[in-house]
């Protein structure tokens, strides 16, 4: 039987090449602009052309996986298939997940200021989760501002398409390089340090990781699915990769699921002022929902009012 391109590389010390120079598959306009569509039906995902570079080289591996020989076989054989395992891979492998505990610092001192102020116990979700930073940070927070006690009540969900960040986010297993800017009173409080093969790894308390539950959803899913309501949403650097209709659906869907003077927690590069009339930006890329508890859209209140500095 003849070695496909791809075995035939692995035997030798030069790789074959193809398609465009320094790349071992082919790789044309037209496979990208196929990637691009799929990627937005599927994830909401707008790849713009300079992402072209990255489309290629995080979906090689697959190829190289399945021993295809070009972006064209490969993509004939993932709508061929309809395989949800493959399916999975390949919005897997175009995200973008780069994340830190505690960033966009600005957020988490808002977020302690009003959860005290809820109804307990108080819920929040964290819908673009990416590897656990930004849950875990939540919850951080939570204990910092209800205690231990008042936060044991308290519920973090934390979500993410990516099922491979997911599993890292559960794992709860961080270098000690990505959280040495933490104070050594956070470090101490709710991080263990790694010993013997684990040395130079953290390992979050396992009173933090209890109080966050890991799920995959995809934001651009009709239904979520989600039976409760959130005092805080975070959705964070997400929304960026979408366009302004999917974005305006992601936050329709939010709306329903906010509980009354809910927070919705924007990136620094988020804008949804043009996007909503549900929320209204409080300040800080904060937004607060516009809806009183009956239903019925109340107009925005002062953040004094709202007991909400922001
Ligand atoms: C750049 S990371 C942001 C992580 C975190 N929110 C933060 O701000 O640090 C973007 C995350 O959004 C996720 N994502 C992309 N499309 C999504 C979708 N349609 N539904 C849910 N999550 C999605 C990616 O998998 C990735 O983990």
């Amino acid at each position: 039987m003849m070695a496909t391109r791809a075995q035939q590389r692995t035997d030798r010390a030069e790789p074959v090449r193809s398609g465009e120079q320094g790349r071992d598959f082919d790789f044309t306009s037209a496979d990208f602009t196929r990637i691009r569509e799929l990627i937005h039906r599927g994830a909401g995902i707008s790849l713009s052309d300079h992402k072209r570079d990255m489309a290629y080289s995080r979906l090689a591996r697959r190829l190289r996986a399945r021993g295809l020989d070009s972006f064209k076989q490969y993509l004939d054989l993932l709508e061929a298939e309809n395989d949800p395992a493959e399916w999975e891979a390949f919005t897997n492998a175009l995200t973008t997940n780069l994340t830190a505990f505690f960033r966009e610092a600005h957020h988490f001192p808002i977020l302690a200021d009003f959860v005290p102020r809820r109804a307990q116990p108080v819920s929040v979700w964290c819908s673009a989760a990416s590897t656990g930073e930004e849950p875990y940070s939540i919850a951080m927070t939570l204990i910092e501002a209800l205690g231990e006690t008042g936060a044991r009540q308290a519920t973090v969900l934390a979500t993410d398409i990516d099922t491979q960040v997911l599993a890292k986010a559960e794992a709860g297993m961080y270098q000690f390089d990505q959280v040495k800017h933490l104070s050594p009173e956070r470090l101490k409080r709710f991080f263990l340090k790694g010993t013997g093969a684990h040395a130079g790894m953290v390992k979050v308390r396992p009173q933090v990781r209890a109080m966050v539950r890991f799920e995959q959803l995809n934001l651009t899913d009709r239904d979520y699915q989600l039976r409760t309501q959130f005092d805080a949403i975070f959705c964070r650097n997400v929304m960026i990769y979408f366009d302004k209709p999917t974005q305006a659906q992601v936050l329709s869907r939010f709306e329903p699921l906010m509980k009354s003077g809910g927070l919705l927690f924007a990136g620094h590069s988020e804008n949804f002022t043009y996007v909503t009339q549900a929320f209204k930006l409080r300040g800080q890329t904060v937004y607060e929902l516009t809806r009183d508890a009956a239903g019925a859209r109340a107009p925005a209140r002062t953040p004094a009012a709202s007991g909400v500095t922001v």
